[in-house]
């Protein structure tokens, strides 16, 4: 017998079906509520509105859990590569050996960007801010690959196209850096693997054969794996809205890369960085930041602190942090930056405002001092962000057409004037 919540109405009651998730998560459904009742749902920024039936990610935000396709994130961050975590995501399985040389051969084939395209470039002022840039170049590569807007499923290019956008997602961040910089481009080198051939085309000087480095090489793959996907967040659930008007694999990622921009989500990797670099600057104490941010009458937030879904420690986080220390001795550096952020985590942890609203540091708060470390540019973080986060778009771009989902078309309450007459401007 299948479980029924039951809603009453003014003494009319409405049985909704009771659906359960693989881990024990459960919603009822209110798809046929309004028809039946009159009545809509409402709940302003989707914290209790479940939009989908999902195989990808699992996040149990109380205990602090994050797993993909039911890989637990810490066994992932520790053996895995990015490039097989993309595969997994995607394609929801492991890719065995064979597989997997197939999908690194996609990735290097589709590496470079047609030359018409690279030409965009020089229309973008150097100062452009590397996300629109990113954007508007994703949204333009199906201006030369037209086939990619036909693409719904495997079996009608879908493999083509999902490498090619994760190859040349590389690119177009690369080449965005080397023209803010006004350095040549470096095109892609085939015969280097995913992190490798990226680092390259950022960091190559010319006529300088690339010098590799595997410390840093593992980091940025550590950072793109833990970003790789994160459920229903602001940026999958503005993809899959995109999608769901059968728009194409380009432009609903490139509307993801606009969302992610944002301060509250993706951007705040930026943030975190501003706000420790103001913190040793200044010569403040960190409790004057603490007090600034609990203040109610300012807008002032910790950046990298909170999270809709954890209210935990956020699991990529604690990864980062015990990660960073290994990293920044093995590449022989020290980070005033990061002194600063443990000594700020440690003072939340006893502050009764960060610890009663569950108030932990997020994936952002140690990623940008990794990025540092390996030498990113500040302006190139929430790029970063978003490179790491193309898997998980795709594969939900894919799901929500194999499910065959509906438009997305949430509802409103309307609030504004009742009906009234016109009068033409003369009259008034
Ligand atoms: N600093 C200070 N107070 C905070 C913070 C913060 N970083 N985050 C939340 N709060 C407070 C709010 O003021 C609110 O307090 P109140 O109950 O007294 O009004 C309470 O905690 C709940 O906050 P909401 O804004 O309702 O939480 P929400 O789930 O809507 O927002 C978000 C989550 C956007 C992540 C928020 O915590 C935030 O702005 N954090 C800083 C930006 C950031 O780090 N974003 C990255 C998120 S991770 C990612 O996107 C990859």
């Amino acid at each position: 017998m299948s479980e029924k919540a039951t809603l009453t109405i003014d003494g009319k009651s409405y049985e909704l079906e009771v659906s359960t998730g693989s881990e024990n998560e459960k919603c009822f459904d209110i798809q046929k509520l309004r028809t039946e009742s009159g009545f809509i749902t409402m709940d302003p920024g989707f914290g209790n509105t479940g939009s989908c039936y999902s195989d990808i990610t699992y996040v149990d935000g109380a205990n602090g859990i994050l797993r993909y396709r039911g890989y637990p994130i810490e066994e992932i961050a520790e053996k895995a590569s990015f490039v097989e975590i993309c595969s997994l995501l995607i394609y929801g399985e492991l890719p065995n050996a064979e597989i997997l040389d197939k999908f690194r051969k996609a990735l290097a084939e589709h590496a470079s960007l047609h030359t018409n395209l690279e030409q965009h470039f020089k229309g973008f002022p150097p100062s452009s801010p590397p996300m629109a840039i990113l954007s508007a170049m994703l949204n333009l590569v199906s201006c030369f690959h037209p086939d990619v807007l036909e693409v719904y499923s495997e079996g009608h290019g879908f493999d083509r196209t999902a490498a090619l956008l994760l190859s040349k997602v590389r690119t177009i961040a690369a080449y965005s850096y080397r023209m803010s910089v006004g350095k040549p481009f470096n095109r892609p080198n085939p015969h280097l693997d995913y992190c490798a051939n990226f680092l390259h085309m950022m960091f190559s000087e010319p006529y300088r054969e690339y010098e590799r480095n595997e410390v840093i090489e593992k980091a940025l793959s550590l950072f793109l794996i833990l970003h790789a996907d994160h459920e229903q967040n602001c940026s999958t659930s503005t993809v899959r809205a995109v999608a769901s008007s059968r728009a194409n694999l380009f432009s609903s990622i490139s509307s993801g890369v606009c969302a992610l921009w944002g301060p509250l989500h993706g951007g705040a990797n930026i943030g975190v960085i501003n706000m420790l670099e103001d913190i040793k600057t200044s010569g403040r104490p960190i409790d004057y930041y603490l007090d600034k941010a609990k203040d109610k009458n300012n807008d002032y937030r910790l950046m990298g602190f909170g999270h809709r879904v954890y209210k935990n420690f956020d699991p990529r986080s604690r990864i980062l942090k015990n990660r960073l220390d290994e990293v920044l001795k093995e590449l022989n550096k020290k980070d005033p930056l990061l002194d600063i952020a443990l000594e700020l985590e440690e003072k939340t942890l006893k502050d009764d405002y960060f610890v009663s609203r569950n108030l932990y540091p997020n994936v952002d708060f140690y990623s940008g001092i990794l990025l540092r470390a390996i030498g990113i540019p500040l302006d190139m973080y929430t790029v970063m962000f978003a490179i790491g986060r193309m898997p998980g778009w795709i594969a939900n771009w894919r799901e929500l057409h194999d499910q065959r989902l509906r438009i997305s078309r949430p509802r409103q309450i309307y609030t504004g004037p009742q009906e009234r007459s016109f009068t033409p401007v003369e009259e008034r």
